[in-house]
């Protein structure tokens, strides 16, 4: 029997692909409801819109979902938390990692790359991560592996990639969460030279725009984020290629005994991208304010224009979609 080139390299895929499509009409929707917040200064307002939608949309979809990566844990979330079944229940048995709004401050002040992300996975495909901060650096899939290593300094890791790429360290862009907490490394990245693009927010669309140089112009990222966005980046990157390395910060007893509820017995374990999320893995994103890596939500006289990409591990396929929804 051939098999298809995927079929060599991955596991057989085990989500029907059909259900990307429906994937994409849970991001959009969760994404036109929070978008009637942008620039109304509301955080949570947008959040639960977002978060609302999702979760309704999610219902009609024919999967027997559970949430590993929500809103919180279920005394503190009242939709979308970890553990939540979710789907019409007739459909298989899948993960689901969700972020309904990424960018909440984005989407309040109307800064662009807000956007509405969701990834599905074969049960037990998407790490149970704790809501911590997590250590990452990602770079593209053109490099060979450990181009760059998690434990080498910035510097090191700069040098190296500038290496491999055949340029000088100058020509290097790093993206950077621009936190306090980054300082020292914000300064380590310009005493070597190296170009800074600074986020406010949004660290999924950080890794994402890395691993992506030819478009972007962005050589790597760096730094710490949410873990859960670090799942979700993740399952990104089985789509489109790039490496990732992550590991959770656990500095404190009480983060440490939280992620040991959430199975995780080694504190310092380095996660690769496939540690992060493996097998057959969906992924997708709807624009909710005008960024780089989607348009925003735009209204029309009678319509609502939406854009997203969608994207699918066994086949390696990425999908634009724009459309055009009745108002
Ligand atoms: P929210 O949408 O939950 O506000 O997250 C935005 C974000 O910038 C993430 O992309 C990033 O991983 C995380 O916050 C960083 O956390 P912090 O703002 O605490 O530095």
């Amino acid at each position: 029997m051939t098999l298809r080139k995927t079929e060599t390299a991955r596991s057989p895929a085990l989500i029907d692909r059909s259900l990307t499509l429906e994937l994409v009409r849970v991001t959009e929707r969760a994404a036109i409801a929070a978008a009637a917040w942008r620039g109304k200064g509301q955080e949570k307002s947008a959040d639960g819109a977002a978060v609302e939608a999702m979760r309704a949309e999610l219902e009609r979809v024919h999967i027997s979902g559970r949430i590993v990566i929500g809103e919180g844990e279920r005394d503190e979330a009242p939709m979308l938390y970890i553990g939540e079944q979710v789907g019409s229940g007739d459909g298989p048995e899948v993960d689901i990692a969700v972020d309904p709004l990424e960018g909440t401050t984005l989407c309040a002040k109307n800064q662009p790359d807000s956007i509405c992300v969701l990834a599905m996975a074969e049960r037990g495909g998407l790490l149970n991560a704790p809501d911590v901060y997590m250590q990452k650096i990602a770079v593209g899939p053109n490099y060979p592996p450990g181009v760059v290593d998690i434990d080498a300094s910035a510097l090191d890791n700069v040098r190296a990639l500038a290496a491999a790429k055949g340029v000088p360290v100058a020509e290097i862009t790093a993206c950077v969460l621009d936190r306090p907490r980054h300082g020292a490394l914000i300064e380590d990245l310009r005493s070597a030279g190296c170009a800074i693009k600074l986020i406010s927010d949004g660290d999924i669309a950080g890794i994402i725009h890395a691993v992506n140089t030819e478009d972007t112009g962005i050589d790597i990222y760096l730094g710490s984020g949410g873990a859960p966005e670090g799942v979700l980046a993740a399952a990104a990157l089985r789509c489109i290629g790039g490496q990732m390395q992550g590991r959770l910060i656990l500095d404190s007893a009480e983060k440490r005994a939280r992620a040991r509820r959430m199975s995780i017995t080694d504190p310092d374990r380095r996660y690769s991208v496939g540690d992060l999320a493996s097998g057959d893995v969906l992924f997708a994103a709807t624009g909710v304010t005008d960024g780089t890596l989607l348009a925003g939500v735009r209204y029309r006289q009678n319509a609502v224009r939406t854009s997203t990409i969608v994207m699918r591990s066994w086949s390696q396929t990425v999908r634009w979609i724009t459309a055009q929804h009745a108002r």
